[in-house]
């Protein structure tokens, strides 16, 4: 069951918004009346993304990496929708490589998308923030704390976003932003799945088996808690990391280590 939550006349932009979970993230806030605003990389993402947004969806190009194309597509969002109520920060780039193979390029497209990204759309967003009030979610993940075989890349990346939600939180506290970060669980056909988990039938049983609530998530069980967050019913929540997952994080290393030796993870 879904709960309600009424976002009419707030603006909430998604960085990475345009598929997946973040898009989930952005159609929900559309449908309970915010003005959404998603940028991403990709010209035929933003435009299929935008047409699932309604009449206040508005789609701009942009790469996290590059700090001008972070500032130049805040720019357009505010132009069109105003200050920013809900700022969600979720762009991210992985793929599975054992360290001794992966080279400092491959390393560091991570860092430089989850991270460096994630620092640029907030450092340039603060400004165009309705303050107080103003909310920012930084999509995390559980590789954040818990170590995972050939994802050293995403996990050094996702520690840093986590460190990084909870310095903004003390230091944006005073003008009354609160700054958290939601951390998901396995969410079920989405590309990270496609990318990081063990696949086919056995890899789906060995991902279900795992989460104590018995099932894979849904970006729609992620949008539900990127609204609490983003609404008044939050208004004391700031510096946190909140996992949505089922209860499986501390199952995760012995299950992705398994799969890895058994060699059900593709790289
Ligand atoms: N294994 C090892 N190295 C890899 C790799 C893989 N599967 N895929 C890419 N790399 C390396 C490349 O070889 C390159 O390193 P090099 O210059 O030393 O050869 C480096 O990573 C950058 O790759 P490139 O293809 O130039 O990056 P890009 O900027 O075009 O794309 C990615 C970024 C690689 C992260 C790409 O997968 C992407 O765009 N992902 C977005 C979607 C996504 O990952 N969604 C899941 C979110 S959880
Ligand atoms: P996804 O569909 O691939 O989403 C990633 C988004 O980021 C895409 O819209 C992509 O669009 C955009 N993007 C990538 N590089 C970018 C860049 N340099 N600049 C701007 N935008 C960029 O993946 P997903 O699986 O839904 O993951 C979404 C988020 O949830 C990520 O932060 C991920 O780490 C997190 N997460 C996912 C899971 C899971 O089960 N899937 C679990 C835990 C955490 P373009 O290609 O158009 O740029």
């Amino acid at each position: 069951m879904n709960v309600q939550f009424n976002f009419q006349g707030r603006h909430v932009v998604v960085f990475g918004g345009t598929t997946g979970i973040n898009l989930g993230i952005a159609q929900a806030y559309a449908a309970a009346g915010a003005k959404v605003s998603v940028a991403s990389r990709k010209q035929a993402n933003v435009d299929a993304a935008g047409s699932t947004l309604g009449a206040h969806g508005f789609g701009v190009v942009a790469d996290v990496r590059d700090d001008d194309s972070v500032t130049a597509a805040l720019a357009a969002c505010v132009a069109r929708h105003g200050p920013i109520d809900v700022l969600v920060s979720g762009a991210a780039g992985n793929f599975l490589a054992d360290v001794n193979s992966m080279s400092s390029n491959a390393f560091k497209v991570v860092v430089d998308i989850d991270l460096v990204g994630s620092f640029h759309v907030a450092r340039r967003a603060f400004e165009r923030l309705r303050k107080p009030g103003a909310s920012l979610i930084f999509i995390t993940a559980p590789q954040s704390s818990v170590p995972m075989p050939y994802q050293a890349h995403v996990c050094a990346a996702k520690a840093g976003v986590d460190q990084l939600a909870r310095v903004l939180a003390i230091e944006w506290g005073a003008a009354g932003v609160r700054v958290n970060a939601i951390s998901p669980g396995p969410i079920e056909g989405t590309e990270g799945m496609k990318r990081l988990a063990p696949q086919g039938d056995e890899g789906d049983k060995l991902v279900r088996d795992m989460v104590p609530l018995g099932r894979m998530g849904t970006p729609g069980d992620i949008a539900q808690l990127a609204m609490f967050l983003g609404s008044d019913a939050a208004s004391y929540i700031s510096g946190t990391v909140i996992a949505c997952d089922g209860g499986a994080q501390s199952q995760l290393t012995p299950m992705i280590t398994a799969a890895a030796h058994a060699g059900m993870m593709t790289r």
